[in-house]
């Protein structure tokens, strides 16, 4: 298949591409050349910009598109305008963060409410905006493609490349072993996604012009807090002791969710970890085990510069806290 990706150089994108040359796609991808360029020997690379620049896109044709820097539905609108004469299927790399958190229940699946999507007068992103414009985003595909679309919900992506820093930042700290801070209640559920899961399924699907709306979370059976820490500290052989550290001590040491202490959602919250991906399995979604992803970030973390990250506390806020406990 020919296959146009809008993106594809940095994280899922580049988990995208290589999914799909393995499969023996030919596979263009289209960016501005700022992220990692020409990183890719058998792949055509077409230079523009999203935001004014499209000029590289037209007259050609694909037998589908992945869209993975969609984040406007005006930007979003403006290449679909040019691509839906020129592809048949159109994939859209969406976010859980779509669905409206007030009104999820346990292991909701994709007809739960979504957010008010965005006016398609929103310029600048923020946290609360993220969802509602890929909400936004979303209708802006269905509508122009309707029947021909598959759009995508990941959970949290993790895995090598991942540049938020998030997942990664507990792989570098379990690694390190001694004593380590666990947050709130360690029954907690928790989900996140392999980008390579995510990629291989995404790649399978475009293969078979499934369309659609689908969550792609993991893992398959549920996963605690502590289970999740319990088994990456046996994965990385690192003998960490955990101690654990309630909401109410982190809330009072400015501790805050999800940033300072990635996979951490205080109950009291109304936010959730517990999407249904039955869909998502149905239609062929292949999880790898837990241990092989953490193994795997951890070589790859190891080839990057030991500098702080972009998220989760430093090692000497942490001992702070554990000193408090
Ligand atoms: N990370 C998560 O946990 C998570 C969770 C749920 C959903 N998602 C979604 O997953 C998607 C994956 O993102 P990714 O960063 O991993 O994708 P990616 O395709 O690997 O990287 C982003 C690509 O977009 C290009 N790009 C950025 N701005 C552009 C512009 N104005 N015009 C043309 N190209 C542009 C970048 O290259 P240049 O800089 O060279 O242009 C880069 O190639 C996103 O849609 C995100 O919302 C992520």
């Amino acid at each position: 298949m020919k296959i146009l990706i809008l993106g594809g150089t940095q994280f899922l994108g580049r988990h995208l591409v290589e999914a799909a040359l393995a499969r023996g796609h030919e596979i263009t991808i289209f960016h501005r050349g700022l992220t990692n360029p020409k990183m890719f020997l058998r792949v055509e690379e077409l230079l523009g910009d999203r935001t004014g620049d499209l000029e590289a896109l037209r007259g050609k044709n694909w037998d589908a598109v992945i869209d993975t820097s969609g984040y406007f539905p005006h930007i979003v609108h403006a290449a679909i305008e040019i691509l839906k004469k020129a592809v048949q299927h159109y994939v859209f790399i969406s976010s859980i963060s779509v669905y409206d958190d007030l009104h999820l229940k346990s292991q909701s699946d994709e007809t739960a409410p979504r957010l008010s999507p965005a006016d398609d007068t929103v310029r600048t992103m923020s946290p609360s905006q993220y969802g509602p414009l890929k909400a936004a985003c979303e209708n802006v595909v269905t509508a122009a493609m309707p029947g021909q679309s598959l759009i995508v919900r990941p959970g949290l992506l993790v895995g090598p490349y991942d540049p938020t820093d998030r997942f990664t930042w507990w792989v570098r700290r379990i690694a390190r072993g001694g004593d380590i801070l666990a947050p709130g209640n360690p029954d907690r559920q928790v989900q996140f996604i392999d980008a390579r899961d995510v990629a291989d399924w995404v790649i399978a699907m475009t293969e078979a012009g499934q369309t659609g709306a689908y969550n792609i979370t993991g893992p398959e059976q549920r996963l605690s807090m502590k289970e999740f820490l319990d088994r990456t500290n046996s994965a990385l052989r690192a003998g960490g002791n955990f101690f654990w550290a309630s909401e109410a001590i982190l809330n009072k040491q400015n501790i805050g969710p999800w940033m300072d202490m990635p996979l951490w959602l205080p109950d009291t919250e109304n936010a959730s970890l517990e999407f249904n991906l039955s869909k998502a399995l149905k239609a062929g979604l292949k999880i790898r085990a837990l241990e092989e992803t953490v193994c795997d970030i951890l070589k790859w973390d190891q080839t990057r510069p030991q500098t702080l990250l972009k998220a989760g506390i430093t090692a000497e806020r942490e001992e702070e806290v554990l000193t408090a406990l």
